[in-house]
Formats: structure tokens, C-alpha cells, sequence
């Protein structure tokens, strides 16, 4: 039923969007474009305000600090498109609550519910006895892009922009091994992850966690793996803003799911009862009590891609170089298939170049030139992935702002 709401509502949206009632006030004037002057041209930020909490990593000057606690950063836009792996320093920061102090000589991960053997590893434990395994995949939130529902109707939280998303290499050791060694019971089909962490609602405190069904976590898609518990990315130990000393990465799954921190799994019939699963992170057209019951949790991230860089020729030529991202729904077997852009003052979309670091649950990274003169005042782009989804020109709004997908566009102004 909750579904169907949604899809009327999606439909009507989309009815109303193609009829021009709604305008193009979702898209308007995203990403803050800098084009006075000529040679290098950037979508980034104003400034920076950087925190350095006590247990936090060092203060990165090279990212964007969303204001109060908890850390919660993204990288300037340009930089972020410079490579196909996100370099930790510019890896966007998504933190419910203040980084744990763990203590490494007494962690330990349990692992219990529906298991014939219940166990408690030490991090060493835990490497030693299961097999080296890896996979590069993005990692996205849930509140990419929210800043843009926002100015269709103010949300709520951190007013991220195009920045919370990155690429990287994460290693450690497959879910799937380590369930199968404690050895999973009739009946399991879910598996609850839940971080060291504490966040605080009101007067109440508890962990942040997540949440994945079984299947995804036995999906073994060629080039990737269905779940990971990572201790290293990018070659290197997680870093304490990123979950040092264990989290969980689930590819195609939005970031809410790759539990950092990690101190316990648990295998369920259902899935967690956390907040985070059970009430946040969900797409909700009112946020009452009885729609947060009838939704289910968002899991996979819907095709997405943004503008992060445009850079005008030296002598303010007509031609306008972008670099951007783009990103398929996080379902196995899929890749972008094309990103094309539309000039204000076009008529037909433009091919983008799509670089050629291809892989599953990755990104894949595009630039293009386009021309431009003096009427054009704006540039959109839309991505499309091999099973044929393509991002709308406006999606409905939700309170929580999640999974903003909508065309991205950038302002252009005058030479
Ligand atoms: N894990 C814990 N323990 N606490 C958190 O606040 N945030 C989640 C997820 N895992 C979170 C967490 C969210 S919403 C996202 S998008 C990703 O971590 C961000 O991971 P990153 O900070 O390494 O980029």
C-alpha cells in the first residue's frame, strides 16, 4: 500500500513536472558555479569550517565541514573527480554521533542469533582464520544531493551537496565465510550489524546500526563480493573517522548499511530493530509514525551522476570542459550505459566521454565539452545505466530527503 502511495505520488509529480506546473525549481541553480573569470572554473563550496574533535582524525583542509558536531564532511567538488579512487583525505564523512574511543586491546566482534556457534573474535582472530578478500565499490549516503530537496521544501539535517559519495579499495574478509563458519540456522534471513558508536535522540542512547537480508550477503557477483568486513581502505587500516577498526561494506547498498565501528552481528529472521532501520532511512511522504511502520528500509541507491567541475578555456572561450560522476542502481550486473548533457540553450542531449575505469558497484567518471555562448545560463546532466534506468527530470519530495536523483544542473553566467 505504502508503495503504491508512492508511485501515485511519483506519477502525479511527474505528470504535473511534464505539464510545466512545477516549474523547474527542483533543479534550479545546483552546485555553486564560479565563472567570473577565465582559466579554471570550479563547483565547490564558499569555504570551510573544519573541527577537530578530540577523537577524531586530523583537521582536512581539503573538505567541507557541515557546521556542530558530529563530523560530517564532504570533498570540494572539482577534486573529487580527480580520480577514480577517492583518496581517504577526501572521502566524504558521514557520523550520527561522535567518533567511539575503542580501546584495541579488548575488541572484540561477537557474532550470535541464529547460529550454531556463537563466537567472539579479536580482530586478529578474525584475519587469521578467514581468507583475504577485497573489492573496490562507492559508497554513498543516503543524503547526497538533499540540499537540492531542500529548495523545494526545507529538510531537515546535514544539507549535503553533491560531495557525499567516493570511490575506494576496501579489504578484510568475506560476511559470507565467517557466517557460514558459526553456521547459520533454519529460519535466518537477515543479518544485523551494530557499531561501538553512540547516538543520541532526546534522552535516549544507542548504537548506530544497520541491516542487510541474507541473499545480498551470499550474492557473489562476478568482480565484487555480496558483503565485506573491512579493516583496510585504500591499502591502508581504516582511519577512525572512516570505522577503524572493522565495518561493514555492502556494495550497491547505501551507505547507512556499511556499519562502521563494528562490534556485533547478529543473524535474524527479520530485519534489525535499530532506529536507523527501523524508522530512519526510509521513504516516507509524511513522516508519521504510521508510514514509518508501513515502509520498508531503502537498501539500494537509485542511478545518479553530478556535475563536479567546469572549467572555462583560457580567453573565455565558447567551449566549457565538465567532469562529473555518475553512478548506477546499485544492482548487481549493472554499469552506466551513457551521461549526456543539455545546455539551457540546446536542443538535443550531448554524449559525455565516459572514462574507462568500468567496474560492478562503482562509479564511473565522464567529462565532456560543450559549447556554450551567451545565452546559455545553465547545464544539465542525466545519466542512464545498462538495465535502462535513467534519473527523472524531478522526484517527489520526502521529509527525510533521501535518494535525491534528479537531473543535476549548474548556472553558467556570463563570460
Ligand atoms: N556506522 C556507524 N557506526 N555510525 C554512523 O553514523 N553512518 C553511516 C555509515 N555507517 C554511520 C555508520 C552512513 S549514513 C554512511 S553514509 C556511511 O557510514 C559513511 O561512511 P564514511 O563516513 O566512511 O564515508
Amino acid at each position: 500500500m505504502q508503495k503504491n502511495l508512492l508511485l501515485a505520488g511519483r506519477r502525479k509529480f511527474l505528470q504535473q513536472a511534464a505539464a510545466g506546473t512545477l516549474g523547474l525549481l527542483s533543479i534550479s541553480g545546483s552546485g555553486k558555479s564560479v565563472f567570473g573569470q577565465s582559466g579554471t572554473v570550479t563547483t565547490g563550496f564558499p569555504g570551510s569550517i573544519n573541527e577537530l574533535l578530540p577523537s577524531g582524525d586530523a583537521v582536512k583542509p581539503e573538505m567541507y565541514f557541515h557546521p556542530g558536531a558530529p563530523r560530517n564532511a564532504e570533498p570540494m567538488l572539482p577534486k573529487l573527480v580527480e580520480s577514480w579512487i577517492t583518496p581517504v583525505p577526501q572521502f566524504y564523512i558521514r557520523s550520527h554521533g561522535l567518533n567511539p574511543k575503542i580501546d584495541m586491546a579488548n575488541y572484540r566482534l561477537s557474532i550470535e542469533g541464529l547460529v550454531d556457534r556463537p563466537v567472539t573474535l579479536t580482530l586478529q582472530e578474525l584475519t587469521d582464520r578467514f581468507a583475504a578478500a577485497s573489492c573496490t565499490c562507492t559508497l554513498t549516503c543516503a543524503g547526497n544531493r538533499r540540499n537540492e530537496f531542500s529548495r523545494i521544501k526545507p529538510v531537515g539535517g546535514v544539507q549535503w551537496r553533491e560531495g557525499a559519495i567516493g570511490n575506494a579499495e576496501w579489504a578484510g574478509v568475506r560476511l559470507s565465510e565467517v557466517l557460514k563458519a558459526a553456521g547459520i540456522q533454519t529460519g535466518a534471513r537477515h543479518v544485523w550489524f551494530d557499531g561501538l558508536d553512540e547516538v543520541r535522540d532526546g534522552d535516549k542512547t544507542f548504537p548506530f546500526g544497520g541491516s542487510v537480508p541474507l541473499t545480498k550477503v551470499f550474492e557473489e557477483p562476478e568482480g565484487s563480493v555480496g558483503a565485506l568486513l573491512a579493516t583496510h581502505m585504500n591499502g591502508q587500516p581504516l582511519t577512525m573517522d572512516h570505522g577503524m577498526p572493522l565495518r561493514s561494506i555492502v556494495p550497491g547498498y547505501i551507505g547507512a548499511r556499511s556499519v562502521k565501528w563494528l562490534g556485533k552481528i547478529v543473524v535474524s529472521d527479520r530485519p534489525s530493530p535499530n532506529h536507523f532501520v527501523d524508522d530512519v532511512y526510509k521513504i516516507l511522504e509524511a513522516d508519521t509514525p504510521i508510514q514509518r511502520d508501513e515502509a520498508i528500509p531503502v537498501y539500494r541507491y537509485p542511478v545518479n551522476s553530478a556535475i563536479c567541475s567546469s572549467v572555462r578555456p583560457e580567453g573565455g572561450g565558447e567551449v566549457l570542459q565538465l567532469r562529473g560522476y555518475a553512478l548506477s542502481t546499485g544492482t548487481a550486473g549493472t554499469g552506466i550505459s551513457r551521461v549526456e548533457l543539455l545546455a539551457n540553450n540546446m536542443k538535443s542531449w550531448q554524449p559525455a566521454v565516459l572514462d574507462k575505469e568500468d567496474q560492478p558497484f562503482c562509479w564511473r567518471l565522464w567529462s565532456a565539452s560543450v559549447n556554450v555562448n551567451a545565452r546559455t545560463s545553465s547545464i544539465m546532466v542525466r545519466a542512464t545505466d545498462s538495465d535502462g534506468h535513467q534519473q527523472p527530470l524531478n522526484i517527489p519530495w520526502n521529509p527525510k530527503g533521501y535518494l535525491y536523483n534528479a537531473w543535476h544542473r549548474i548556472s553558467v553566467p556570463r563570460a
